[in-house]
């Protein structure tokens, strides 16, 4: 389970302003962030396009708390669809919905995602929504319905360890959703979420597989071997064939078995972040592996 406390240190704003200025902490930045701007995406991208597997570009920032910002991010991505074709046919962009205005305005948020579907239905690209912390998680999941109509392949981020998980898959059910199934990488409380580490591969494990038999190409967000597992026997069971489905995994994290993956014929895609604001992802990151805490703390004071 991500430890919790550096779940709270990932919102520090402080910490952010003092790791954010530190140049010692780039290599451990590196490994997680695919660059400072799009064209250091897109290199990143085609790097690993040449290894066959696909991307998500992702614009670090989230949690915005003023229009201006959530513009700019909407020109920026508006920016990178626009360019999906020529640079790297086939990815997709992730998006936060904080970072599109959410927790200001969610009008305007959903405006503005609905100028990145027009985008990309005019540039053959693909949106994918994240799910972000419980806070925003029921506007979140009502702007993606509104939107799924129009736009049914957009793919949208579901969290096994929310508890409202199971009864938010039932409840669509005139247009089956794409979805990319993660653990949950947020701190929540005990009521609303499962918190212990083997009840939440339960919940994966139950889900994958109830994804597999229901929803269209199903996404699998995990590192974890044991889910792996279960999806590929699931879908061997279930007769799908490998490309009925994509694991997707995140930049930086078990390189080796993505290509593992892509030898033996399933689709891989690698979500890729990219941008200057990259605090709170990062210490999400370490949150899953605490062992990696160390090197950044070590960075930090120069060690
Ligand atoms: P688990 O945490 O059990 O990890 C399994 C193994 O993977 C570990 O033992 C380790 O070897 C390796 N590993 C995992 N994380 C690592 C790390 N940070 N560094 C190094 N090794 C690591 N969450 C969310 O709430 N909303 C979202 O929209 C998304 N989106 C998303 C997209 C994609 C493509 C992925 C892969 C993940 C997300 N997540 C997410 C994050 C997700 O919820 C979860 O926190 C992480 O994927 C870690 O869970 P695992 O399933 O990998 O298992």
């Amino acid at each position: 389970m991500p430890n919790r406390l550096l779940l709270h240190v990932a919102e520090n704003k402080k910490l952010e302003a003092i790791a954010t200025r530190n140049r010692l902490t780039r290599p451990i930045v590196d490994r997680y962030v695919a660059g400072r701007g799009l064209d250091e995406a897109w290199t990143a991208t085609k790097a690993l396009n040449g290894a066959g597997i696909d991307v998500s570009l992702d614009l670090l920032g989230e949690s915005v708390h003023h229009l201006a910002q959530s513009k700019a991010a909407t020109q920026e991505y508006q920016g990178a669809i626009e360019n999906i074709r020529n640079q790297a046919p086939g990815s997709t962009v992730s998006v936060k919905l904080s970072q599109l205005g959410i927790m200001i305005d969610p009008q305007e948020c959903a405006n503005n995602l609905k100028a990145l579907l027009n985008a990309a239905t005019t540039h053959g690209a693909t949106v994918e929504v994240d799910m972000e912390h419980s806070s925003v998680g029921r506007e979140t999941l009502a702007i993606y319905r509104s939107i799924l109509p129009d736009h049914p392949n957009t793919r949208l981020a579901i969290q096994a360890n929310m508890r409202q998980t199971p009864e938010d898959l039932l409840s669509f059910t005139d247009i089956k959703p794409r979805i990319r199934l993660v653990k949950g990488a947020f701190d929540e409380s005990s009521s609303a979420a499962l918190c212990n580490a083997d009840e939440v591969t339960e919940q994966y494990k139950y889900l994958s597989r109830w994804a597999l038999q229901h929803l269209p190409d199903p996404a699998f967000g995990t590192h974890d071997d044991t889910c792996i597992d279960v999806v590929k026997e699931t879908a061997a069971e279930l007769g799908l064939d490998k490309r009925d489905f994509e694991f997707q995994m995140l930049y930086g994290v078990r390189r080796k078995l993505q290509d593992e993956l892509v030898r033996d014929g399933y689709r891989v895609r690698v979500y890729l972040p990219y941008g200057t604001q990259w605090y709170p992802y990062l210490m999400r990151r370490m949150a899953e592996k605490p062992a990696n805490l160390l090197l950044f703390l070590r960075s930090l004071i120069g060690g």
